[in-house]
């Protein structure tokens, strides 16, 4: 069964009251549940993680490789400023999607680049939580192609 990491990064631990009219009202406990929901459906395992600690997620990415098979990440403002967070995916090995509630594209300028997707091997944007769902997905498909 291939086992996916779905890390969440800064700040996504208050969805649910930060800024609903962008994010909505959905809180990340049930976003959470909604991934799991989905790993059932595609027979795979899924663990999340949340932080607004970039060197505990740079920690779980470099440990990634040999438990896990893939990423879903969802680098929230890191996306826009973290080499770090670039170089351990892309040093990792592992295949990762982000994922973005929002439409990056859509929003200020400051938002429409991702040092992130480059070292992805796709990106999600704009769907709310159906953007993790069809990451994971979209993931599991390259993993069974590939297999
Ligand atoms: C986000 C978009 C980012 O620009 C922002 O910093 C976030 C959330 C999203 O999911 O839409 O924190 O990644």
């Amino acid at each position: 069964m291939p086992r996916i990491l779905v890390i969440h990064g800064p700040n996504l631990n208050m969805l649910g009251r930060r800024e609903p009219e962008v994010y909505g009202r959905t809180t990340l406990a049930e976003i959470d549940e909604g991934i799991r929901a989905k790993a059932r459906e595609l027979g795979v395992a899924v663990e999340c993680v949340q932080s607004n600690h970039e060197g505990v997620i740079l920690d779980r990415i470099a440990e990634a490789p040999g438990t896990y098979d893939g990423i879903v990440i969802n680098p929230a403002a890191w996306t826009h400023t973290s080499v770090a967070l670039r170089d351990a995916i892309k040093g990792c090995g592992l295949p990762a999607v982000e994922v973005h509630l929002s439409n990056i594209y859509a929003r200020e300028p400051l938002r429409h680049t991702s040092l992130i997707a480059p070292v992805c091997i796709g990106q999600v944007s704009g769907f709310g939580p159906d953007s993790y769902l069809l990451a994971l997905e979209g993931l599991c498909r390259y993993l069974s192609k590939r297999e």
